[in-house]
């Protein structure tokens, strides 16, 4: 059925009707279709537009559509253009002509805007619980691990010591603040479209604010031109699924560095690797190599929709059809993912004894420099002093921390023999007992702050 034949003579192209249709992937809208459909049948009732029995036929009827849906007995015609098409085709096959009413004073245009938004607000909740599931992972992680010694990066170079339960969290915040955003992405979602018709509101006297009441969303659309062209919550969603994206990818590129054998940190269980069909010593961390590169894709879905929307005019365009694969492609690959990635955190095993010992007392020349701040020196000059010493330690070919008194004297009298107890890195993880530095106090006070946010 073609919704539009009446000033049409001639057929489609069989190729352009292909190239038009859009069934292929909104019937993943056919619930949300129904729902809005209901809505607006009772809407129009009450506008004095349908009879009471009209609108009992028309809702009785989408109810079995939504019962076929559910049971996956309806059956999609060749001649379904979209899902709005293959509802009301059906309604009419269900109730005869009354069904032809339902459409009164509404279009597609707002239809769809309105199916999108309430299928992203229900998918919203799903992805806030596999959120969840993987900060959850990360938190139990940093309890379990939290006084754990590792060497610490920057520029991907030693740098400084820090424990393992910091770590673990240092991948939780970047979660928390991508579920705030997520609430923000469904807030913006939850404006109503229905009732703006094509492009300047129904004819009907509809009561919006009674229809955004029962749809579940916060307030009717302002402006109607607006609403139909209106996909900044498509575009909000994208660049929060390409945000959690990169956060998945940090993570992954930092654990994938960790279990090679040149760091031999973690080693990852079983269940979340793979072997080579060549090399039969492989374990291979294929699930955060995935992680990593569907970060890629996802901010693909985010730049491809941007440029759509880029250049066209106000009002609604037939570009806007494909707002919808990025949206569910987006949705489906953070839900696929968020799960294993979670698992794949719980399940890895520790070599702790090769994080301590990639701590080398290098590492602790912060250490040693602030301990001549302690004795006076300004810290460009105690920054200096520490850098010579790392230099004549370099030159000497040992350790820092087995430079002699003697040597460590030539450099700055005011060193005395307590300099060996600043190449303790137990001692310089606790000195950063900051609100958010790695101190073992301070990592405890940060847990629980995650745990907060967790289970609220
Ligand atoms: N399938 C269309 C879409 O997804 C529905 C709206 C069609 N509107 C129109 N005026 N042709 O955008």
């Amino acid at each position: 059925m073609n919704l539009w034949g009446g000033r049409f003579s001639g057929k489609l192209d069989p190729q352009a009707w292909a190239l038009n249709a859009s069934l292929g992937f909104d019937q993943r809208l056919s619930f949300q279709d129904v729902r809005g459909s209901i809505a607006w049948a009772q809407a129009l009732e009450k506008a004095g537009v349908l009879s009471s029995a009209e609108c009992t036929q028309i809702c009785d009827g989408l109810n079995r559509i939504r019962a076929e849906f559910e049971s996956q007995a309806f059956i999609f015609q060749e001649s379904d253009e979209d899902i709005h098409t293959a509802v009301e085709r059906r309604l009419g096959e269900l109730i005869g002509p009354a069904a032809g009413k339902l459409h009164t004073g509404r279009s597609r245009n707002d239809q769809v805007a309105t199916d999108l938004r309430l299928w992203l607000m229900e998918a919203i909740q799903g992805l806030e619980a596999v959120l969840i599931e993987l900060q959850s992972a990360l938190v139990a992680r940093a309890e379990s691990d939290l006084n754990l010694l590792m060497p610490g990066y920057t520029h991907l170079q030693r740098a400084q010591p820090i424990l393992l339960g910091h770590w673990w969290l240092s991948h939780f915040w970047p979660l928390q603040r991508d579920r705030e955003r997520l609430h923000q992405v469904g807030a913006h979602a939850a404006s109503l479209p229905l009732g703006s018709g094509a492009l300047a509101g129904t004819a009907f006297p509809v009561d919006r604010q009674a229809l955004t009441v029962s749809l579940g969303f916060s307030e009717p659309s302002p402006n109607s031109l607006d609403a139909v062209s209106d996909r900044d919550f498509v575009a909000e969603f994208l660049f929060w699924a390409a945000l959690t994206g990169l956060h998945l990818s940090r993570l992954a590129e930092d654990v994938i560095l960790f279990s090679s054998a040149e760091f031999g940190f973690f080693e990852l269980s079983e269940a979340f690797s793979t072997g080579s069909s060549l090399m039969p010593q492989k374990k291979n961390p294929d699930v955060f190599e995935l992680a990593r590169g569907k970060a890629g894709s996802l901010l693909g879905y985010l730049t491809g929709l941007m440029a759509t929307l880029k250049g066209l005019p106000s009002s609604y365009d037939k570009d806007l059809q494909e707002d919808k694969l990025p949206v569910f492609n987006a949705c489906d690959t953070l839900m696929g993912l968020l799960p294993v990635l979670a698992g794949a955190v719980r399940g890895m095993s520790l070599h702790p004894e090769r994080m301590r010992a990639a701590i080398e007392p290098g590492m602790l020349a912060t250490d040693l420099a602030d301990s001549l701040v302690q004795k006076g020196l300004p810290f460009r000059q105690a920054h200096n002093v520490a850098g010579q010493a790392v230099k004549l330690a370099a030159k000497l070919g040992k350790p820092l921390d087995a430079l002699s008194l003697q040597e460590f004297q030539t450099l700055d009298p005011l060193i005395d023999s307590n300099v060996y107890m600043v190449f303790d890195p137990l001692q310089s993880i606790a000195r950063r007992n900051v609100i958010g530095g790695t101190a073992p106090e301070a990592v405890r006070i940060q847990l629980q702050s995650a745990k907060s946010k967790l289970y609220k």
